[in-house]
């Protein structure tokens, strides 16, 4: 098979990271004889300051002419003082939806190599496996009004959803359920907000067409709390944009770090496959920081998007593997152990590639 991913490094730590998944791909399409191009392009501040836009349109095209994108990170502090539309958020938001990404899976699994890395203790983070579906093209992040009111003393946000925006991402939530544990937990405010009442509705109404599927609501407060009360309760989290946002860096550091927290943008077309964390200003250049997040991301293409379930797994237990054996970036690290760098942990899981038993279960 043919890969053609668009590769976008973005800002911070996105192109060290990026830089070290390319390694593991390469030695995954070589292991199962497909063919890897990277078309690397940029994004964000980094296209900023060359172009003056942080979403060019030649990296739009790439992303549209590639099967999907591999995407590291998108924010620098130095961009603070623009006008919103040249901010590197605001690439990433137009970039979800010209690519018509309207879910976001963010699977949040205990590795067993890495159950002293979570601060809760090990009898309650155990056995944890969940996955969040957040809701990623409307809701707070995307709704008018939006902006700056009354001659700027005011601000406004706002927080819509039609009924079939709600239909399609509940649809994926049961259709992920179905390929797990059957059980959806929808999150929502419905106590306060009236977009919450109308999510909570049509989220039941879909759950009649998946009878096999257990379907639950809890309201967003609660769930904050359960997720570290009870972690291992979950199964698939179904979620708005912002709530979404919110519970998935919590559930990243339930199990360790948010270094570890891979996620895949689906929708209409090919996705997005980012890692959940951010550019990290504060460690970008030093080499320290974990791609592991990206590689899983990585892995996340191969399954969705040419249904490469076996060579996913091979990354996905290289990555254990290389943990099994004690390899720790610095956000991983406990009293007394040794870190290794970006690209060092990059090249161990890529050389593990060769090792790793190769089927759909492994
Ligand atoms: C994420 C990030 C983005 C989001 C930012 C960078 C716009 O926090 O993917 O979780 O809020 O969606
Ligand atoms: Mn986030």
């Amino acid at each position: 098979m043919k890969w053609r991913i668009a590769v976008l490094g973005g800002d911070g730590i996105g192109p060290e990271v990026i830089e070290a998944s390319l390694p593991v791909l390469r030695a995954t399409a070589e292991r199962f004889g497909h063919e890897f191009t990277a078309d690397v392009q940029d994004v964000g501040f980094a296209a900023y300051e060359r172009s003056g836009h942080p979403l060019p349109e030649e990296t739009l095209a790439a992303c549209r002419g590639a099967d999907a994108v591999l995407l590291g990170a998108v924010g620098d502090p130095r961009s603070d003082g623009l006008p919103v539309e040249l901010r590197p958020e605001a690439a990433l938001l137009s970039l979800r939806k010209e690519m018509g990404c309207y879910a976001n899976l963010r699977p949040v699994r205990l590795l067993p190599a890495l159950a002293s890395a979570s601060p809760l203790r090990p009898e309650i983070v155990a056995g944890t496996d969940l996955v969040i579906v957040r809701e990623l093209a409307g809701g707070l992040y995307y709704s008018e009004p939006r902006g700056p009111v009354e001659d700027g003393q005011g601000a406004v946000d706002t927080m819509k959803y039609h009924q079939d925006e709600v239909a399609r991402i509940a649809r994926m939530a049961f259709e992920t359920a179905r390929g797990r544990r059957k059980s959806v937990l929808s999150v929502d405010k419905a106590n306060v907000l009236h977009s919450s009442r109308l999510w909570r509705r049509v989220v039941d109404e879909i759950a009649e067409e998946y009878p096999d599927v257990e379907c639950s609501h809890m309201l967003v407060d609660r769930a904050a709390m359960e997720l570290v009360l009870n972690p291992s309760s979950f199964d698939v989290m179904l979620t708005p944009n912002l709530f979404g946002d919110v519970l998935s860096d919590e559930a990243a550091a339930v199990i360790g770090s948010i270094g570890l927290l891979a996620s895949a943008s689906i929708g209409s077309g090919g996705g997005i496959f980012e890692p959940v964390h951010g550019s990290a200003p504060d460690i970008a250049g030093t080499g320290t920081a974990n791609p592991l997040a990206i590689i899983l991301s990585a892995a996340l293409l191969l399954r969705h998007v040419y249904s490469l379930n076996v060579e996913a797994t091979a990354i996905e237990s290289a990555v254990e593997q290389v943990l099994e054996d004690g390899l720790r970036t610095r956000d991983l690290v406990q009293d007394g152990e040794a870190a290794v760098g970006t690209e060092e942990m990059g090249r161990a899981v890529a050389a593990m590639i060769s090792n790793v038993e190769a089927s759909a279960d492994a």
